[in-house]
């Protein structure tokens, strides 16, 4: 669904950051407008230094929102995330936001929301988790990494995990791992299931909740500029069911969408 609500571009002081292992850090923002309107899967675009270097910003998930701060939880992959990471406490960003549409919690009535996240594809689960237990859901998280060292379970609850190296937890991938435990699941009630990962996870995620009937909200990732519909470069193509397929913004009509939408 297209969110149309007000955005801002302001100058938020970083409160904190904890780094939370090698490559990963949350860090503590003061935006009391973006954290009041803020919902799961929302983003936010940020100019992540005041030089000319990194150019342009750089999109991250709203990990968190508490008062008048939101949490972001940023993984080293490049210039501008490095950055981002080693800011320290008492500087400031510019951050847009909030940005995006967000996982729709009230569409139908479900019992269980199981959360499942790959890697940095965990950063959006904590303010859905909070969110769907406000709303009375019962919450899982099923999260997956390549080792026990690219799992980001902190902050989150009802955790089961799933290592391709089987170094800890179940081994072998999280979709595996909703497979075995999903009969389980569903004798406690009706589910629905809400993903972020590496894109080829959530196609996997994807053919699985249409193989099961399952309603699946999945959050999509693409390289993005304004962050505002501008650009045009966060175009993506999504299956509908009247036109064929459809190129959308992913800044604007996304980035979640309903798992059917999905081209796989
Ligand atoms: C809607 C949305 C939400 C996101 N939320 C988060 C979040 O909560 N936490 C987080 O850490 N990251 C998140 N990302 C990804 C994050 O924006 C990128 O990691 C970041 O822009 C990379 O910037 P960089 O300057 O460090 O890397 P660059 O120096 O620009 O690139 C380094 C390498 O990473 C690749 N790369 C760049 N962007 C992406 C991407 N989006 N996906 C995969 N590979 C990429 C490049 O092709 C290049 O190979 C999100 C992306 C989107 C679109
Ligand atoms: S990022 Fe510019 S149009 Fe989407």
């Amino acid at each position: 669904m297209l969110e149309t609500h007000p955005i801002v571009d302001v100058r938020a002081t970083i409160i904190k950051t904890r780094r939370i292992c090698t490559d990963v850090s949350i860090i503590t923002l003061n935006c009391p407008f973006i954290a009041a309107r803020a919902k799961p899967g929302n983003f936010v675009n940020v100019k992540v230094s005041n030089t000319s270097q990194p150019l342009l910003r750089r999109p991250f998930s709203i990990h968190d929102v508490q008062g008048d701060f939101i949490d972001i939880m940023v993984k080293s992959i490049g210039c501008g995330t490095s950055l981002f990471c080693d800011s320290e406490a008492g500087s400031s960003v510019m951050v847009l936001g909030p940005l995006g549409n967000c996982f729709t919690i009230d569409d139908y009535d479900f019992n269980t929301a199981i959360l499942v996240s790959g890697g940095i594809g965990t950063a959006p689960m904590r303010f859905l988790e909070k969110t769907l237990v406000v709303h009375g859901k019962k919450v899982i998280n099923l999260i997956g990494g390549r080792t026990k060292n690219d799992l980001l379970a902190q902050n989150l609850s009802n955790c089961r995990l799933a290592t391709d190296d089987g170094s800890t937890g179940f081994k072998g991938t999280v979709i595996d791992l909703l497979d075995r435990d999903l009969r389980d699941i569903e004798k406690e009630g009706s589910i629905k299931l809400f993903g972020c990962g590496p894109n080829p996870m959530l196609k996997v995620l994807a053919k699985f909740s249409q193989e099961h009937r399952i309603a699946c909200d999945i959050s999509l990732e693409s390289v993005m500029g304004c962050g505002i519909g501008i650009c045009y470069g966060c175009s993506v193509e999504i299956n509908t069911t009247d036109e064929g397929i459809r190129t959308i913004l992913l800044c604007r009509e996304g980035p979640v969408i309903d798992a059917k939408l999905l081209v796989v």
